[in-house]
């Protein structure tokens, strides 16, 4: 998915299996689980979500925003220009009207930032940072850190034989595109040990992060306050 040449209907069909992954695998849950305090407390919020892909994440924030009475205004980004048109459309069709002018997604890269110090009050990412090598791993945390007024937030996946039988085994059952069938398990060797994101949160010099496990087999780093 990181090959920015794939415009193809393989593109858009890997995007709407991982939009099934994340609603139906805990991906959602996840999230929401740690924005859960902050969205309680405040009335507005400004999340960054980075690596958005299909924008999954967005009609997301703005709803519980809405539930949770905070007005969550959320702005994707994305390096493929391609995936940000898909992006676009799924937000015309997953937001109401009266929450869709808070929702919007850009091209641009994690890894510089176009925005000020603290032009957000939340930086997300989620199933991105295994993507990256270690340096740029590093990068997206100081980047995420120094736009985010309250913290970050990442979502990503546990290396576990179990995860990797399991999405190995639901993306054939489930007829996931073949992208989606090799790039899942391959995910999922990238993806972490508690102690892999407590080293990486430490080397981009970020507050000591709270590391939470969650079904099915994500992680949740967070720096953001929980009182
Ligand atoms: C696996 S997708 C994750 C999508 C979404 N966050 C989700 O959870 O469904 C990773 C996305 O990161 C994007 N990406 C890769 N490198 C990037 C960069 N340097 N800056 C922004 N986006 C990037 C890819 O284009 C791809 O859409």
């Amino acid at each position: 998915m990181d090959d920015l040449s794939l415009t193809d209907e393989r593109l858009r069909t890997a995007l709407q299996n991982l939009r099934w992954i994340n609603r139906w695998l805990g991906g959602y849950r996840a999230s929401r689980t740690a924005l859960a305090p902050l969205l309680q407390r405040h009335s507005s919020l400004r999340v960054l979500d980075v690596g958005t892909g299909g924008g999954d994440y967005l009609p997301q924030l703005v709803r519980w925003g809405h539930e949770a009475h905070c007005r969550v205004t959320a702005v994707g980004i994305d390096l493929n220009p391609v995936t940000v048109g898909h992006g676009r459309d799924w937000l015309d069709t997953a937001l109401p009207a009266p929450l869709r002018a808070q929702a919007k997604i850009e091209v641009g890269d994690a890894l510089a930032l176009p925005y000020p110090n603290d032009a957000f009050d939340v930086g997300h990412a989620a199933l991105f940072l295994h993507h990256l090598y270690d340096e740029e791993a590093r990068t997206l945390l100081q980047e995420l850190h120094r736009v985010s007024r309250h913290g970050l937030l990442i979502n990503d996946l546990h290396r576990h034989p179990w995860a990797y039988a399991g999405i190995w085994t639901l993306s054939r059952l489930l007829s996931f595109s073949p992208m989606v069938q090799h790039d899942g398990p391959l995910s999922v060797r990238r993806g972490f040990q508690r102690s892999d994101l407590q080293a990486l949160a430490a080397e981009a010099g970020l507050p000591v992060p709270r590391i939470r496990w969650h079904w099915a087999f994500r992680w949740t780093l967070s720096t953001l306050p929980v009182a």
